[in-house]
């Protein structure tokens, strides 16, 4: 099953394709953890990426579908993949559409009150990748593998503020470009994790 998670920075998206894709055994491909996996090291693309991520600003079209196109035609993407940010723009679905057939586009959606709180709190871990909340953290020490987690450069207030801007301006319509394709399911992302688990599993059509 080849599926998009759409919604604003802090919806979900992330924490949510680590588990979908656990039970489905399928790949999590994020566009923003590739980027800022060559923005550490230093690659061509990240070096031209990084002041893109530090605005809050999209990273250009012709560079997201260059590494989504290369990503989704490794072996391990025949069975599926959840694209977890991507596409962000009306180019780039248009783009997509060209090399790849999407099953479904699950929209996750949470206020713009919500998020500002959400990604002001997140923390993740350096190493393994792994989400928090502080509000869930006890300590700084991520508990799957140990290594002092870390906040996010673009989580920073006046980023977030510029994030939320684009995602309205540029990704928003993208909500409708789906729902015409009769691709798009919406989920409610305030729920607890666990409910918002259970909600998009339905809407992919799989039994808890
Ligand atoms: P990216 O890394 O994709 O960031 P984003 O879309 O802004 O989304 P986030 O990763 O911030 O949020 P999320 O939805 O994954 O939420 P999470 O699960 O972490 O992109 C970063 C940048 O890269 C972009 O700004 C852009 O510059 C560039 N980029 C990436 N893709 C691009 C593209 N296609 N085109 C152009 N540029 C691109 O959760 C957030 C927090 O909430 C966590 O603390 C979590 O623990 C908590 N939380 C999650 N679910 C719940 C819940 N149900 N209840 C309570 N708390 C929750
Ligand atoms: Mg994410």
């Amino acid at each position: 099953m080849n599926v998009i998670f759409l919604g604003p920075p802090g919806a979900g998206k992330g924490t949510q394709a680590v588990r979908v894709c656990e039970r489905l055994g399928i790949p999590q491909i994020s566009t923003g953890d590739i980027l800022r996996r060559a923005i550490k090291e230093q690659t061509p693309t990240g070096l031209a990426a990084k002041a893109y991520i530090d605005r809050g600003d999209l990273v250009p079209d012709s560079v997201v579908i260059d590494i989504v196109r290369e990503r989704l035609a490794q072996p391990d993407c025949q069975k599926g993949y959840i694209l977890d940010g991507f596409p962000r723009t009306v180019p780039q679905a248009q783009a997509l559409a060209e090399f790849a057939t999407i099953d479904a586009v699950i929209d996750i959606e949470v206020s713009d009150e919500a998020l500002t709180q959400r990604l002001s709190g997140r923390r993740v871990c350096p190493a393994c990748g792994a989400t928090y909340h502080v509000s869930r953290l006890s300590g700084d020490a991520c508990e799957k593998c140990g290594a002092k987690l870390i906040q996010r450069d673009d989580d920073k207030a006046e980023t977030v503020l510029s994030r939320l801007a684009v995602y309205h301006a540029q990704t928003a319509p993208l909500i409708d470009f789906y729902s015409e394709k009769g691709l798009l399911r919406t989920v409610d992302g305030a729920a607890p994790m666990d409910d918002c688990f259970a909600a998009i599993l339905k809407a992919l059509g799989e039994a808890e």
